[in-house]
């Protein structure tokens, strides 16, 4: 092998390991993306943002009150779909049929992990 080639074969197992954390990077992303965009698909963002009130509590209030354990992912799924009131202030959140109970688990999941 001459010196050419040989500086070839650093640069491309460079390459390659370079790849490999991108390729982790996207699938890391690709998660919080999918639910970001079930959020969105759902129409929660329109009253809710990751870490400041509008209409509804940011996710990151959400996830520091329930932070001790005293609402699972599965009661808070629950108070999503059944809507809720009387909780963070006079304005009542309403009811979200359209929400199946399996996307209202994977938000509420997300967003107890938003800290
Ligand atoms: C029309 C505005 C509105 C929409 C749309 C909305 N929310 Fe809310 N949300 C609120 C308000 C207001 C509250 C505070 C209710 C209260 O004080 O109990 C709230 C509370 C919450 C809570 C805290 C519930 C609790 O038990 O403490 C969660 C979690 C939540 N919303 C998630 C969602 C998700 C997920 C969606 C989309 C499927 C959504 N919200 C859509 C307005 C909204």
């Amino acid at each position: 092998m001459n010196q050419h080639n040989a500086d070839m074969e650093k640069d491309r197992a460079a390459m390659l390991r370079r790849m490999g954390l991108m390729l982790l990077l996207a699938v890391v992303g690709t998660a919080a993306q999918a639910n970001e965009a079930l959020a969105t698909k759902s129409a929660c963002m329109g009253c809710h943002q990751a870490d400041k009130k509008v209409v509804g509590p940011s996710w990151k209030d959400v996830a520091a009150k329930y932070a001790d354990g005293s609402k699972t992912a599965e009661q808070l799924a629950s108070s999503i779909r059944q809507g809720s009131s009387g909780k963070w202030g006079a304005m009542p959140m309403p009811a979200q049929p359209a929400l199946s109970d399996a996307d209202a688990l994977i938000l509420s999941k997300w967003i107890l992990g938003q800290r």
